[in-house]
């Protein structure tokens, strides 16, 4: 599964690249809302960090105008991917977009319909929001398991990218449930890293390896 981190901001983007996990980045306007930043800048930045794809939404509620931001969005860079929400204007977006070479990722997928449609249009990505779906009751791990049956099914080739993840354990039932990536947001990326048997387990070799230079040093 691949890996990309949920976030515009850049510091946290350049850590994960530093260390040597990080498969693409997915931003947001309420992510770039945060950073209080210019989107292209930011953008083009975030594509300086990562030869992965980078997904820049577009904000606009028809087809016409979301096919003019993204030529926009794609000039920033080669891995820029035109995230659109999914609507009947962002499927016609989808598929303009995809006859032209442009990948796109369809966001805002809450069923397995919708997730259907998203594959049907070209989509590259198509991301459903786990954490939203929680957040109203209902199981969100069930639809990327809906999901990946139906594209298995027909071979439809979009990834299915897990987003809206709050938890590590979203990411591994993400991974086990066969999600072809999950974006997540920084804080959970740290949290994957660490367990506390593994903090023990470094204190107890550390206070070994001190106890046999002391005596060592004794002899
Ligand atoms: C990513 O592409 C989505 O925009 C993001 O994961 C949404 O997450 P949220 O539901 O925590 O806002």
């Amino acid at each position: 599964m691949k890996i990309f981190i949920d976030s515009a901001n850049v510091e946290e983007i350049r850590k994960a690249a530093d260390i040597g996990i990080l498969d693409g980045v997915t931003t947001n306007p309420s992510l770039i809302m945060r950073e209080g930043r210019d989107y292209k800048k930011t953008l083009k930045e975030i594509c300086g960090i990562t030869k992965g794809p980078v997904s820049a939404e577009t904000i606009s509620l028809d087809a016409k105008g979301m096919i003019k931001e993204g030529k926009e969005f794609v000039k920033i860079a080669k891995n820029i991917v035109i995230k659109v929400p999914m609507t009947q204007e962002g499927m016609k977006a989808c598929s303009i977009f995809t006859k032209s070479g442009i990948k796109v990722n369809t966001t805002l997928v809450f069923s397995a319909n919708q997730a259907l449609l998203a594959a049907k249009a070209g989509s590259y990505l198509v991301s459903p929001f786990l954490g939203r779906l929680d957040d109203m009751g209902q199981t969100g791990m069930e639809l990327i398991e809906e999901m990946r049956q139906i594209y298995d099914n027909y071979g439809f080739k979009a990834q299915i990218l897990a987003a809206s993840i709050r938890s590590p354990q979203h990411v591994k039932e993400s991974a086990l449930s066969g999600a072809d990536v999950a974006t997540i947001p920084f804080k959970v990326y740290e949290q994957m890293f660490k367990h506390a048997l593994t903090d023990k387990g470094i204190k107890a070799f550390l206070d070994d390896w001190d106890k046999l230079q002391k005596e060592l040093k004794k002899k």
